[in-house]
């Protein structure tokens, strides 16, 4: 399903209403809710663990799509996937095994996701191709909502699109999202668009969205 899909992330949700914020996001039309793992090492921030994952899962009717900012991840995957994660995202650059870690993935049952930092090349996606369902192409530095979208990794967006040709992957945007940025990342061929700020600021839980109170006009 290449249709665009809309992932809101509770990074930049109320962290002590985090129940509310995801029931508010999905009544407004978000498709999946993304959830941002941080651990103060592989990004220099830190957000929550397995256990508020856990908690939230049953306030999210949809997809739950887990990016895990952390190394080294292997060893934490299965508390993920028990966490009732529906995508597992972990990153090229957290350890020296990703292909194993996308295995470890799927022998849970889950989709696996493979993110690339703004200063990763498409060298690896080739031979990854078949153990993964989601590349994640981070449009900012990773670590913090809310900073400016990073243009050159449009051509990337464009030249995974190519490669990925007829297979079921899903291409995903993370960072800098906003109504001007969004057409973009849609025309260079992702389908997954993830957006922070550009959904909760300003907003509260009863109107998370600045943006005609309708997370679709993004
Ligand atoms: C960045 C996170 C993003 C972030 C996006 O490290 O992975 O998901 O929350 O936030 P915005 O949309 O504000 O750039
Ligand atoms: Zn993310």
């Amino acid at each position: 399903d290449r249709s665009i899909k809309i992932a809101p992330s509770i990074l930049s949700a109320d962290f002590a209403n985090f129940g509310a914020e995801c029931r508010a996001i999905e009544a407004q039309g978000a498709d999946w809710v993304h959830v941002d793992v941080m651990d103060g090492h592989f990004v220099p921030n830190l957000t929550f663990g397995p256990a508020t994952c856990a908690a939230i899962r049953p306030h999210i009717k949809g997809t739950m799509d887990v990016h895990l900012m952390i190394a080294p991840v292997d060893a934490y995957i299965e508390a993920y996937a028990k966490a009732g994660a529906d995508v597992i995202t972990a990153h090229l650059e957290a350890g020296p095994h990703i292909h194993r870690t996308m295995q470890a993935i799927r022998s849970y049952g889950k989709k696996s996701g493979l993110a690339l930092n703004p200063g990763t090349g498409l060298e690896a996606v080739p031979y990854l191709l078949d153990m993964v369902d989601l590349i994640c192409v981070m449009t900012v530095n990773p670590g913090f909502g809310g900073q400016k979208f990073i243009h050159s990794q449009l051509d990337k967006v464009r030249a995974l699109r190519a490669m990925i040709g007829d297979r079921p992957i899903h291409i995903e945007i993370d960072g800098g999202v906003t109504p001007e940025t969004a057409p973009l990342v849609a025309a260079a061929g992702a389908d997954v668009l993830v957006a922070g700020s550009a959904v909760f600021k300003g907003g509260s839980v009863d109107n998370p969205a600045p943006y005609g109170n309708n997370i679709r006009s993004i």
